[in-house]
């Protein structure tokens, strides 16, 4: 059954409809880990009108299976969950806005400060690049000095972006090849410093530049854990320099633990950043950190209308709840490796060779030997047939159950047998891929 907006447009197909989003949307939309490019371009359906648990249902009422990404990481309890769902809604027929404040917002800063004791202050936002931008801020006033060392994605704003202006390729081993910085201000170049995971030696350049930076913001963790000493090296750097450390954990807090992943750790940093999996899908992001530093904030002007609307607050309590009652992470953690080892076994029984890295909820695999976007582009057309959306990373929801996990096995054994079948007779996986190649590189990607 078609959905009535592609009646209205006289589209026929849900995968159709990107193409038309091009021409009122520049690019298509506002998230690049949307674009259809990235999993299966002209195939990939794009658009959906409802969605359940692991299930979404596409413009042509289509149901399939979400193994890509949960909404791109957020939806760790399942889209729509009825818990949180029946809060959410509660607080809309109770109004989600008005001239007060919503008291929401202080029992999220509870429980973010309960459950991290070295912060005693919270700020609120709705993403995680603002959260970010915030944060820093934030820092920068404290430290009284602009520089920012950076390691890993913290989102679209200027500062972070600035990275880029000069050499297209500051940030390729952050985030993507050849990411252009068009519209940031030339004179910001120069005020970051990016450094490279688990290097060691990389950390020379927060020390060379000691005098001018203020803030080093970094993802404590995602592909891989940190070497032994890492994260306390640079602690240790920063309380040296008189820099405020940043744990940037949009993406890696309320996977393996009950909070960000840094608790793990032992190493505390001064500021956390949280958004993706704090409100399930409901836009709500937060900087947590020392009084010390969050005061700074007074200093400066960091004030919007909608970061006081209430559903986010309330997705985030109502969350947050659900997480620390059904100990969350323990089937997180089971079922993103349930996730790798499909991959792995079928791996080995085909003899392909693949890499699989992330923590566990936030599993990534590639196909290795040169053959890397041909095989990704196949495997995702060959599940989406099953009715799988599958990528080349997959984010773990409590949700998935023991069947669908072992369907979502058994059919990733099948793909990856197909790929085997057709090498062995010398023929190549290219001529049975019906539309174009998965792209990567952000010119390819952006346009
Ligand atoms: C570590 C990290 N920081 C910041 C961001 C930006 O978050 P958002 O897309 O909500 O602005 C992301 C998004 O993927 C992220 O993974």
């Amino acid at each position: 059954m078609l959905h009535q907006f592609l009646k209205k447009r006289s589209i026929t197909n849900s995968s159709d409809v990107w193409g038309y989003a091009k021409t009122i949307i520049p690019g298509g939309g506002e998230l690049i880990s949307k674009k259809a490019e990235r999993f299966l371009p002209g195939q990939w359906p794009s658009y959906y009108h409802k969605a359940k648990g692991y299930n979404v249902w596409d413009l042509n009422n289509k149901k399939y299976v979400d193994f890509a990404q949960m909404g791109v990481g957020s939806c760790i309890h399942g889209y729509a969950n009825s818990k949180i769902n029946k809060k959410v809604i509660s607080s809309i027929r109770r109004g989600s806005m008005s001239s007060l404040n919503s008291y929401e917002e202080l029992e999220l800063a509870e429980r973010l400060i309960q459950l991290h004791p070295y912060s005693s202050m919270a700020r609120f936002a709705r993403t995680g690049g603002e959260a970010c931008s915030i944060a820093v801020r934030i820092a920068r006033a404290a430290s009284g000095k602009d520089g920012v060392a950076i390691c890993g994605y913290h989102g679209w704003h200027d500062w972070y972006i600035a990275t880029n202006i000069g050499d297209k390729e500051n940030l390729k081993d952050q985030l993507l090849p050849g990411l252009d910085a068009a519209g940031v201000p030339k004179n910001l170049q120069g005020s970051t410093y990016p450094f490279i995971y688990n290097d060691f030696d990389g950390l020379e350049i927060i020390k060379e530049n000691r005098d001018k930076i203020g803030v080093v913001i970094m993802e404590p963790t995602r592909g891989v854990k940190p070497l032994p000493g890492y994260l306390q090296k640079i602690r240790e750097l920063c309380n040296e320099i008189g820099a405020v450390l940043i744990f940037d954990e949009v993406t890696s807090a309320f996977r393996e633990n009950n909070g960000a992943w840094h608790l793990l750790s032992g190493v505390d940093p001064d500021m956390t950043v949280f958004g993706k999996a704090l409100g399930n899908g409901f836009p709500i992001s937060a900087v947590i950190g020392k009084e010390s530093v969050m005061n700074k904030a007074t200093l400066s002007f960091i004030s919007s209308t909608m970061w006081t609307e209430r559903v986010g607050f309330t997705a985030g309590v109502a969350n947050l709840d659900l997480f620390s009652k059904q100990k969350s992470h323990e089937k997180l953690v089971y079922n993103g490796k349930k996730i790798k080892e499909a991959w792995e076994e079928s791996a080995k029984k085909t003899n392909i060779n693949i890499n699989i890295s992330g923590l566990d909820p936030l599993a990534s695999f590639k196909f290795l030997d040169g053959a890397e976007n041909v095989y990704q582009t196949f495997y995702a057309q060959e599940m989406l047939k099953e009715n799988f959306l599958v990528g080349s990373s997959s984010y773990s929801c409590t949700v998935y159950s023991e069947s669908i996990l072992k369907k979502f096995n058994k059919k990733t054994l099948e793909v990856f047998e197909k790929i085997k079948f057709i090498n062995d007779k010398g023929d190549k996986v290219e001529n049975y891929i019906k539309g174009d190649l998965i792209k990567s590189g952000f010119k390819r990607l952006n346009s």
